[in-house]
């Protein structure tokens, strides 16, 4: 490696160093100015991004991330303090000279290629690391890239709810003695669609799904949780303790789960719902103390498994559940392990967020345009399991229309951020699926979804895809109606079942 570069880069880092985010962002336009003055350094113009027709800056066109292996530690739970060190497998679809991540996290202290110190650079600015390897990684070609690093992630505002939100790594701070109770500070991940990139360098877009190992080191006292099944728990010095994780099929980064609390961790029976009748296992985690209505809201979460697989086909994933968390906040269907708020401990809710497992988790959007598909189908296996409790689904669909009817409705394909999680994308989305199971009866609707999911499970999908598969599994009428509701800019007629 060039020394120049070297040295180059070290300073840069250095400068980095305990300055808070918006310090950093002014910072930035200074260090690509620096950087570009010096004609040895590799090309810095950007690295052509996935080209998400919502977020145009997100990701790498070319890269792909098999798996992150990722070690946080959380030495002081409900701060910001945050170390990591992230190991990624990558491989590229067309040669890259180039690596460019997503990240606007904490101040990273050293980048290696297989290995080996790299040359590296924050653009804060534009959030993202930029790495050179040796050489070009090629097509069929696997590299690892480990990224160290530490401080206080970033903050992204969401961009696509109407109430202010912020996305990435949450920080609950704890609660002083009062009253003779106290809450433990807490951390967890709340990211959908863009916040995963605040703590950890990736290559933040649906389009590219990985697999996750996840190893979280905690203070005494402390639980770490995160999507996938627990393969360790092991003490060290000082009481800490390290949790690690296996999420071992792919999801997109914007579900991965991570917590930190003190949590009561509650095991229950496995659910024999997966893939060829394999047992799903069954582990909730509720801070200590949570009430017991909060937990109720979970209490029938076997039932919801059986319920849904019988609509959906098999379980995705090896273990379902939910973390609870305190904080006024929407509920998140991070793979495996729901992310609830106590306030939206309710039971629609939970089963809202179980149907995501198959349809956003298992089934990901492939552009940011399509994400209805997440949230038509979770909204209307509401529909299913209200019906399953013997109430009257028409109804549920006959509200729907009513809502859409008052506030107003678009085609499902979204074109702004403000779209994606709006009135359409959930029950528009779901009244475009209760069409097709109008048109198509129920055992055909039936037979649709499990082909829909076992086509797709592991992989990601276009709106495309969905009605290319209705044309050949359910002919004509059903790719027309689910067409229709998909397509047509004013809201179609409410669709009876018999
Ligand atoms: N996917 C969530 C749901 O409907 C909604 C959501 C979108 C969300 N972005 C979020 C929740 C960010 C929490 C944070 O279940
Ligand atoms: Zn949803």
């Amino acid at each position: 490696m060039n020394r120049l570069r070297q040295s180059l880069t070290t300073v840069l880092t250095g400068l980095l160093i305990g300055v808070g985010a918006q310090a950093q962002a002014q910072m930035s336009q200074l260090q690509v100015a620096q950087v570009q003055d010096i004609p040895s350094l590799p090309p810095l113009q950007a690295a052509r991004t996935t080209g998400d027709s919502i977020f145009p800056a997100l990701g790498q066109l070319g890269l792909d991330v098999l798996n992150y292996d990722l070690t946080l530690t959380v030495a002081r739970p409900g701060t910001s303090e945050l170390r990591g060190e992230v190991t990624l497998t990558l491989t590229a679809t067309q040669p890259l000279a180039q690596i460019q991540l997503d990240f606007f996290g904490p101040t990273v202290s050293a980048v290696r290629w297989n290995g080996r110190p790299v040359v590296f650079r924050s653009d804060i600015a534009a959030q993202k690391l930029l790495v050179v390897p040796p050489a070009p990684l090629l097509p069929g070609v696997e590299a690892t890239l480990t990224v160290s690093y530490a401080g206080a992630p970033g903050i992204v505002r969401d961009p696509d709810f109407s109430y202010p939100l912020e996305l990435g790594w949450q920080s609950v701070p704890g609660d002083e003695a009062s009253a003779g109770a106290t809450r433990a500070g807490a951390n967890f991940t709340l990211s959908e669609p863009n916040g995963t990139h605040t703590f950890l360098p990736s290559n933040d877009h649906p389009s590219d799904k990985a697999t996750f190992t996840t190893r979280i080191t905690v203070p005494a006292g402390f639980t770490g949780a995160a999507s996938g099944v627990q393969v360790s728990q092991t003490e060290l010095e000082g009481g800490f303790q390290t949790f690690v994780f296996r999420q071992a099929q792919p999801i997109p980064t914007y579900a991965l789960a991570i917590h930190v609390n003190q949590f009561e961790r509650v095991e229950s029976p496995a659910v024999p719902v997966g893939v060829g009748g394999s047992p799903v296992q069954r582990r909730d985690y509720f801070p200590v103390g949570t009430a017991q209505p909060t937990r109720e809201a979970y209490a029938r979460t076997a039932e919801m498994l059986r319920v849904l697989s019988g609509w959906f086909g098999p379980y995705p994933f090896e273990a379902y559940g939910v973390a609870v968390v305190t904080p006024q906040l929407p509920a998140l269907e991070t793979a495996t392990l729901s992310t609830m708020p106590v306030t939206s401990s309710r039971e629609p809710v939970a089963l809202h967020e179980l149907a995501h497992q198959w349809f956003g988790n298992a089934i990901t959007p492939a552009d940011w345009s399509d994400v209805w598909l997440n949230e038509g189908f979770a909204t209307y296996a509401e529909l299913l399991w209200a019906e399953a409790q013997g109430q009257d689904g028409q109804a549920i669909a006959a509200r729907w229309m009513d809502t859409l009817n008052r506030r107003g409705t678009r085609p499902l394909v979204a074109r702004t951020p403000e779209q994606l999680f709006d009135t359409s994308a959930y029950q528009r989305g779901a009244l475009a699926l209760h069409a097709l199971r109008v048109a198509v009866g129920d055992d055909r609707f039936r037979a649709f979804l499990q082909a829909y999911t076992a086509r797709y499970s592991g992989g990601t999908v276009r709106t495309a895809d969905l009605l290319a598969l209705a044309q050949t599994q359910v002919g004509p009428e059903g790719e027309a109606a689910l067409k229709l509701w998909i397509e047509s800019p004013a809201l179609p007629a409410l669709p009876i079942l018999p």
